[in-house]
């Protein structure tokens, strides 16, 4: 299937109708497409396909159906809550929305903690959710003038330094730890 324009609205509004009562959600995952964009056109990448992962990046936060992964997957929720949304909303990405773009799919997968040797377009989602312009914690607020003022590599440093201090249960992903150091090593070679 074309990923164009068109599709991106189709998309949007099967979003819109699948998060009614969910307003706040629906707003938060524009301001990820919004943020999204204007990364992927600074940093070189393809808006469309930046913006169509954004806009189903948490399409699935409120679906609870853990049935539909793999039994790898499932085990991994169990353990890690926080994942099954994004894995979920993979999924229907996939089976629903048809999109085979592998660098799509990544990027709504790892959106919540990222993974080793990440594409530009998981880095941008990844770092989009964070720091749209209606997340209005401090620590969000801060990590958006690092991202505008010094770049993606230093906000994603700044974004897992702060989240892993809140994340839920404080039970941090073992992978959390090893990406922030891939980061750090990055910037230092850099
Ligand atoms: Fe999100």
């Amino acid at each position: 299937m074309e990923l164009s324009e068109e599709r991106f609205n189709e998309i949007k509004e099967a979003v819109r109708l699948h998060l009614e009562g969910h307003e706040k959600r629906f707003t938060h995952i524009m301001g990820v497409v919004r943020m999204s964009e204007y990364l992927a056109k600074k940093y070189g990448y393809d808006p469309i396909k930046a913006k169509i992962a954004a806009v189903l990046h948490d399409y699935s936060k409120y679906d609870k159906n853990i049935e539909l992964l793999s039994k790898e997957d499932q085990k991994e929720c169990i353990k890690y809550p926080f994942l099954l949304h994004a894995y979920l909303s993979e999924y229907y990405a996939k089976n629903l929305f048809k999109i085979m773009d592998k660098d799509i799919l990544n990027a709504i997968r790892n959106h919540v903690i990222g993974r080793l040797n990440m594409s530009l377009l998981e880095e941008i989602v990844f770092i989009s959710d964070f720091t749209e312009e209606g997340r209005t914690y401090e620590d969000c607020i801060k990590c958006r003038e690092i991202l505008l003022n010094k770049g993606i590599n230093e906000a994603i440093i700044y974004s897992y330094e702060a989240t892993m201090n809140h994340i839920e249960d404080n039970n941090p992903h073992p992978l959390q730890i090893e990406v922030l150091k891939s980061y750090k090593e990055k910037i230092k070679n850099a």
